[in-house]
């Protein structure tokens, strides 16, 4: 059975595994790159594992999503399964671990992108029509999700 469990900076290296795979595999999912990660050293990979990071691992992480806190909102990023893996409630377990009972929270999500669109839906997430580009100079668009509750 996979098991939920938060990574904290030691588990640096299977994070970077998965995250680096998760750009590789999607990379129009993310506004970060292959190319920017794969340049991260040991420390910047221990620095974005400071705040929250789950993974459901079965055993090592098939499943992965974080939050950072921007001026009090809660704001999901990262989320990630392996193809294999899609459709077993691990993105649900994720959110469900990343996010306070009752608070709410936002997300990115590519306009393109209606797979995982439909899983925010199916979660609670409401498209809000703000639109901005996916990463600096991109032509492609993601819309601002809200989770309100
Ligand atoms: C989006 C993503 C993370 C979902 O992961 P997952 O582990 O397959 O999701 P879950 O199995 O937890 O599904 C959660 C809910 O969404 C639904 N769902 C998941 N994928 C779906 C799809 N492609 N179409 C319709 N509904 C979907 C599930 O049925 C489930 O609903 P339920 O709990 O009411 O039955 C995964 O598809 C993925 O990694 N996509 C590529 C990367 C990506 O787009 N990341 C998001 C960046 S914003």
């Amino acid at each position: 059975m996979a098991s939920l469990r938060r990574l904290g900076p030691d588990d640096w290296a299977s994070f970077r595994d998965i995250r680096l795979r998760a750009l590789a595999e999607s990379p129009d999912a993310f506004a970060s790159t292959l190319a920017r990660e794969q340049a991260f050293g040991e420390d910047d990979w221990r620095t974005r594992l400071t705040g929250p990071v789950y993974a459901v691992a079965d055993p090592e992480p098939v499943a992965v999503g974080g939050l950072f806190d921007a001026d009090g909102v809660f704001h999901v990023w990262g989320m990630w399964t392996d193809p294999a893996h899609r459709g077993r409630g691990h993105a649900r377990r994720i959110l469900d671990a990343l996010i306070p009972a009752d608070a709410d929270a936002v997300l990115d999500v590519n306009v393109n992108n209606e797979g995982a669109r439909a899983a925010y839906e199916r979660y609670g997430f409401v498209g809000t029509g703000r639109l901005e580009p996916l990463r600096e100079g991109s032509e492609q668009r993601v819309e601002l999700m809200v989770l309100r509750r």
